[in-house]
């Protein structure tokens, strides 16, 4: 297999992909970067929770990026200015939050609808930062008409790259992603495309990076489904029931307290519900695992890993 000569991003993704399964992927590895999912821009840019939420040794010798979500320039330059004193060594502000509950206050996808606002709100970030500012953003709002606009207003204010998913806000995660999208954004920016959406293969990514020209690739589902994508991307078979088994306690050891009880066996449940696309064996499985009623994670793991084993054979 052709080895790959690109940087491999993993995906920012709240909720499924929070720091227990950012920690368990990088005990398996393969990719270049991580980076944090959204951390909301509070009103007086001081977030007392911060260390929770971002820590830049999270995993090991893999850098993390840290992702925020703001639309007020002032107070998004400020956060910066907070995770880079925690040791953040890139930022990415979130231009493609589809939640209403984000778009309500003008960040996340909203800042798609005006170019001038998205310049205002990365150049701040740009104006403070030390490190490499990015910008990660989807294809528009409700159509692809401020696509451009957007893409350059991103380079002009400075950032370093920028990662596109090629969906519109009103597109959701409907396939397909319009990977055309990141061929054309190749054509118009001279500064670094990351490309993304629905890499699920290590022939996706060649296949995108074929057709796009792209300088990256970013992969999030893909990963939660098959953690060995980066390094069978890189042309290693890696697959083993033992890294499995310790992808998975890693991820239990690292739930928040108080979620290593019942809501840990619901936090495991979304992440086998990922797992188990990854073969049609597995596939046939996925609903008895998520209606099973389990005592706990043991009772969980006791029941799930014999079927896992499946995945590696
Ligand atoms: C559960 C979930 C949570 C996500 N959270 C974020 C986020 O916090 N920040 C962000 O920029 N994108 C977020 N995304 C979007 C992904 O980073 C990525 O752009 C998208 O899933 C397409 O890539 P994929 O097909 O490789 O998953 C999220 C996606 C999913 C599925």
């Amino acid at each position: 297999m052709e080895r790959h000569q690109y940087p491999l991003y993993l995906a920012p993704m709240e909720g499924v992909g929070a720091r227990p399964f950012r920690v368990a992927m990088a005990g398996i590895g393969g990719f270049d970067e991580g980076c944090t999912e959204f951390i909301r821009v509070p009103k007086n840019a001081h977030c007392k929770s911060l260390a929770k939420v971002y820590q830049a040794d999270e995993l090991g010798s893999i850098p993390l990026a840290a992702q925020v979500m703001g639309s007020d320039p002032e107070l998004t330059a400020q956060m910066t200015l907070e995770l880079i004193l925690r040791g953040a060594p890139r930022i990415d502000l979130n231009c493609g939050c589809p939640s209403n509950k984000v778009t309500g206050r003008g960040a996340g996808s909203s800042l798609l609808k005006d170019p001038r606002h998205l310049y205002e709100v990365a150049s701040a970030m740009c104006k403070v930062s030390t490190v490499p500012v990015t910008v990660k953003l989807r294809s528009g709002f409700d159509d692809t008409a401020l696509f451009e606009d957007n893409l350059l207003a991103a380079q002009e204010a400075g950032a370093k790259h920028i990662a596109l998913h090629p969906r519109t806000k009103k597109e959701g995660y409907k396939p397909p992603a319009h990977w055309s999208l990141i061929k054309r954004a190749k054509e118009i920016l001279s500064i670094p495309v990351i490309g993304n959406g629905d890499i699920l293969t290590p022939a996706d990514a060649k296949r995108m990076v074929s057709e796009t020209g792209c300088d990256g690739i970013m992969i999030g589902r893909g990963a939660v489904i098959n953690p060995w994508i980066f390094h069978e991307i890189r042309g290693m078979q890696c697959k083993n029931f033992a890294e499995l088994k310790t992808y998975l306690e890693t991820f239990v050891q690292h739930l928040p307290e108080g979620m290593r009880s019942k809501n840990g066996v619901n936090q495991l449940k979304q992440l086998c519900g990922f797992l188990y696309r990854a073969n049609e064996r597995l596939l046939e499985e996925r609903t008895p695992m998520l209606r099973t009623p389990y005592i706990d994670i043991a009772d969980f793991l006791s029941k799930n890993l014999p079927i896992l084993e499946n995945f590696c054979i």
